[in-house]
């Protein structure tokens, strides 16, 4: 696991974005895994800019999203699905072949996380994932517990995923579980960025990568990663002992 270190989240975004862009020119096929939420918002947005404005050719691309509120309806602008839907997937005009998110008002949700894994098993794993780290350490919805050996699973939501999770919606909604790819796919994926911006974030972010390696603190898992990567800006690395 290697930590990068940015001046501020405008850099951070900057490097991730053109990372990824960087390997879809190296890989036209690439398999990208993404999360939602604040975090990665300016790199998606700078992402699609840069493809498009550098003319690279996208067209081979898929894309998988993390994962997403059970229960919670794909036009609910704080899903996971109406994050991707307009902020990637629309501007790309990707094709339906070429990405899969989950759908969480799924009768069978087992049979969800089911073809989810053939999907990802189908295009031969993941590529690149872009995570981010919530307030109880938790990535995706790898809540404090999980088995690193998951695959994509359900899971109740910890009290400060259901808490935190609250800035996301207008309207207030009942947070219960999660359905989310799991770390078995994460430690598989060729190369992983867990980003962090923000004072808010150096106590996760120091017990992630100085604390020990534990399920009880699920974004320990990066350190166990060959190719991991942990981008911070100095307000999320002020926290860490060591200099990085
Ligand atoms: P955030 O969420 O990017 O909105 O801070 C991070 C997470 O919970 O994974």
């Amino acid at each position: 696991m290697i930590i990068k270190r940015f001046k501020n989240y405008q850099d951070l975004s900057d490097f991730a974005a053109s990372d990824i862009a960087n390997s879809i020119k190296n890989k036209p096929s690439l398999v990208l895994c993404m999360a939602s939420g604040d975090t990665p918002k300016l790199t998606v947005d700078l992402l699609v800019k840069k493809l498009k404005e550098e003319k690279i050719d996208y067209s081979k691309i898929t894309f998988i999203g993390l994962d997403e509120w059970v229960s919670l309806p794909p036009a609910n602008t704080g899903s996971c699905h109406y994050f991707f839907q307009n902020k990637l997937i629309g501007p790309l005009e990707l094709k339906p072949a070429q990405y899969f998110l989950f759908d969480a008002l799924a009768d069978d949700l087992q049979n969800e996380c089911k073809k989810m894994d053939e999907f990802i098993d189908e295009k031969d794993g993941i590529d690149l994932m872009l995570v981010g780290i919530g307030m109880n350490g938790h990535i995706g919805f790898n809540e404090p517990g999980v088995s690193f050996n998951n695959l994509s699973h359900v899971i109740a939501l910890d009290e400060t995923t259901r808490s935190v999770g609250k800035k996301y919606f207008s309207e207030p909604v009942e947070l219960t579980k999660g359905i989310t790819i799991g770390f078995k796919h994460l430690l598989n994926a060729g190369k992983v960025f867990l980003m962090a911006n923000g004072s808010k974030k150096a106590e996760v972010i120091k017990k992630a990568v100085e604390g020990p390696v534990t399920d009880n603190f699920p974004a320990s898992v990066m350190q166990k990663h060959k190719n991991g990567f942990v981008l911070v800006d100095d307000e999320a690395a002020s926290l860490l002992s060591k200099p990085h």
